[in-house]
């Protein structure tokens, strides 16, 4: 990683996932960037063979730029339990099954709690993940972690967001992601927060590759 590279002109984000889609979509629109999705460009997506969301994240990077011969941004999130040794991590996706269907994920997690008698929210904490990579088609790559911390609550509340978001408290707030604005989940300072762990990754990728 050299740092000393910055991004212009058109990128693609690497990922077939509409709701990062959309949120990678807003943090990238100030910085003047056009972004295409490896979904439009008709992109395969890589096996995720990593064991690190930092090791996925650059996966799905040096794939999507190697294939569209253009600079690539991609992600590799999810969410840790500490009562599950960090579950469902980097399986978060697959948690929600064939259909992605994270009411029946988030459903698993809180059986898997009760199991273990976890019911007080000192027992409940979790910290969403969000690695990104910048990857440059000769293979260059950028990668940089953000986190967030707070408590599971059940049941899960607020229509908005998606994946894990209604069961997701953050620290320092009353309201779970699914309560919460787009702005004020991923808004970045000066206006925003940056509150969530996308947010905070994108923040220290702005100081490396974004002028
Ligand atoms: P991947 O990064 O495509 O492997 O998928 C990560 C999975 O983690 C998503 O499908 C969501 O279920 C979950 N996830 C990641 N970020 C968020 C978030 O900001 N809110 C809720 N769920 C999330």
């Amino acid at each position: 990683m050299t740092g000393m590279r910055r991004l212009s002109g058109t990128i693609v984000i690497a990922t077939h996932n509409a709701g990062k889609l959309k949120e990678m979509r807003e943090l990238l629109a100030p910085y003047g960037l056009t972004a295409v999705s490896a979904g439009e460009l008709g992109l395969p997506e890589p096996e995720e063979t990593g064991v690190t969301f930092a090791e996925n994240a650059a996966i799905k990077a040096l794939a999507a730029a190697k294939a569209a011969n253009l600079p690539a941004f991609a992600d590799d999130s999810g969410v840790c339990v500490a009562a599950l040794g960090g579950d469902p991590g980097i399986y978060s996706a697959r948690w929600g099954g064939p259909t992605k269907d994270f009411d029946f994920a988030m459903r698993t997690i809180e059986d898997l709690l009760q199991k273990k008698g976890a019911t007080a929210p000192e027992d409940r904490r979790a910290w969403f993940v969000s690695a990104l990579c910048v990857a440059w088609p000769d293979e260059e790559t950028v990668t940089v972690e953000g986190r967030v911390d707070g408590t599971l609550v059940w049941p899960p509340r607020g229509p908005a967001g998606f994946g894990y978001d209604p069961m997701f408290q953050p620290d320092g707030h009353e309201r779970t992601f699914g309560e919460m604005s787009p702005e004020e989940k991923h808004g970045l300072p000066p206006q925003g927060l940056g509150l969530s762990h996308r947010a905070r990754a994108f923040i220290a990728l702005a100081e490396t590759v974004l002028a």
